[in-house]
């Protein structure tokens, strides 16, 4: 891939959104020439074999499972936070895989999502104005002068706990731990706990069964290597252009640029705009790309983008992920469907129903309720029906621990229960039941959907 008139700094001439301005330059200067001597997070060829995967997902023979925290943090950064949210998705995988019978391609939110864009360049809280908070890659989530000054030092620890994080992933993938007849054990006490057990149990029952029979058959994780492992990646928001280009490096193996702070990257909604920094350093990398798409983009505008993004229309180079809000996906996506489907652009259509979804309570919390993240992959789902274009993938805000940051699901969170355990960063994420029982609805979804599709192609 040869990109002209690129280059990993040529960002820096376009309209930069969302990024701090640091108050001392050499000291930025100092952090970027430091992490541009680090070593690579991943490797160009782990960013191929996503990208591999996700082409698998554009025909429709794969499904795509995304999710992770709002934003990391450096306060929550702990062994268990990372094992409790890895294990949640692999939980959620094994469901997606029985009821699809398709491979889930496994993306996490982690590793490296340290930055966030914000509504507003300042916060008041009591008459005292401060820069907002942007994450712990940018400043500190404590409301002082000091702890909100942009400090470039916050990226070099960001990238030792993405380095610290990921070794562990890798760990957890590959030693053991990500083992099939595991995570059917850990479904089985979730059934324990859960007032929908009744519902779900169905399927955890022939998952058992299936393993069951496999092992009779004398396949077990001992003796065949896919059942005792998974493949996982990681992903964030190139937001932090500064921290993305010093990542960024030459393949020793092709001489294509790849930004190596994680496999995927994704461009927000704000800052997916013709002529932004954040489009013009993305174009130049060879990793999988997604795209946030919201209310405000139009089909033309929208592929203008995929001509720049993915000029050569490689499948599984660009993921699509729609945030319209459960009220107005119906309206919103069809039109970008069929300005994508009659362009003949491949895409991977992922499902965000988190951030069209947000409401602030009387008692003053940002939720989202359960029932409105449903009801937007539901119609998600209704639309790719209608246009005949498949519906590849979902991308949530989840964390293994229990907080109470959305309200609804199974054990019903309350506006009331929010101050209980309300621990987020940014967004409020699904708790790891009401993520569980996400792909248990979901996967009734797709199961129905691809029962469609397999009778049309009858
Ligand atoms: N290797 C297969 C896969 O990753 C099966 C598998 C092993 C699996 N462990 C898993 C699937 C955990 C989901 C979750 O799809
Ligand atoms: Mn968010």
């Amino acid at each position: 891939m040869k990109t002209a008139n690129w280059s990993p700094a040529s960002w820096r001439d376009h309209e930069g959104l969302q990024m701090p301005s640091y108050r001392d330059a050499a000291s930025l200067a100092a952090t970027e020439a430091q992490l541009g001597n680090f070593p690579p997070l991943v490797f160009a060829g782990e960013a191929r074999s996503l990208k591999a995967d996700l082409a698998r997902v554009v025909s429709g023979d794969s499904f795509l499972l995304q999710g992770g925290d709002c934003a990391e943090s450096f306060a929550e950064f702990h062994p268990n936070n990372i094992r409790d949210t890895f294990r949640v998705l692999l939980q959620m995988a094994v469901v997606l895989t029985f009821a699809s019978k398709l491979p889930i391609v496994k993306v996490g939110r982690m590793a490296g999502q340290f930055a966030k864009p914000r509504s507003a360049h300042t916060e008041t809280i009591d008459g005292v104005e401060l820069p907002s908070y942007r994450g712990d890659n940018v400043n500190d989530i404590a409301f002082t002068a000091e702890g909100r000054e942009p400090d470039p030092e916050r990226m070099i620890r960001a990238y030792n706990q993405s380095a610290a994080t990921l070794n562990l992933l890798r760990a957890f993938s590959t030693g053991g731990y990500a083992s099939l007849d595991r995570v059917h054990g850990w479904m089985l006490d979730f059934m324990g706990r859960s007032p929908w057990a009744r519902k779900f149990r169905e399927m955890a029952d022939q998952i058992g069964t299936a393993l069951d029979f496999m092992r009779a058959c004398g396949l077990s994780p001992d003796t065949v290597p896919q059942l005792g492992a998974t493949s996982f990646y990681t992903s964030h928001e190139a937001l932090l252009l500064a921290y993305e280009q010093a990542l960024t490096r030459q393949d020793s193996l092709t001489g294509d640029w790849y930004d190596t702070s994680a496999h995927m990257l994704w461009i927000g909604d704000r800052t997916r705009f013709e002529g932004s920094a954040h489009v013009e350093y993305l174009r130049g990398v060879g990793n999988p790309i997604g795209m946030k798409c919201g209310p405000s983009l139009d089909p033309d505008a929208l592929l203008r983008l995929l001509d720049i993004l993915n000029p050569a229309r490689e499948p599984g180079r660009m993921t699509l992920i729609t945030r319209y809000g459960h009220d107005k996906i119906e309206a919103g996506l069809p039109p970008l469907v069929r300005a994508v489907m009659r362009e003949g652009h491949p895409v991977v259509w992922s499902c965000d129903p988190m951030h069209g979804n947000v409401i602030k309570t009387n008692n003053g919390y940002k939720t989202r309720p359960f029932d409105r993240i449903l009801a937007e992959v539901r119609g998600f789902f209704a639309v790719h029906r209608a246009e005949g274009s498949f519906g590849g993938g979902i991308h949530v805000e989840m964390t293994g621990q229990n907080v109470t940051e959305c309200t609804g699901g199974a054990m019903d969170v309350t506006q009331m229960d929010l101050e209980d355990r309300y621990h987020t960063h940014c967004d409020p994420r699904l708790n790891a039941g009401q993520s569980i029982e996400l792909a248990f609805l979901l996967a009734e979804m797709l199961n129905d959907e691809l029962a469609e599709r397999r009778k049309v192609a009858a």
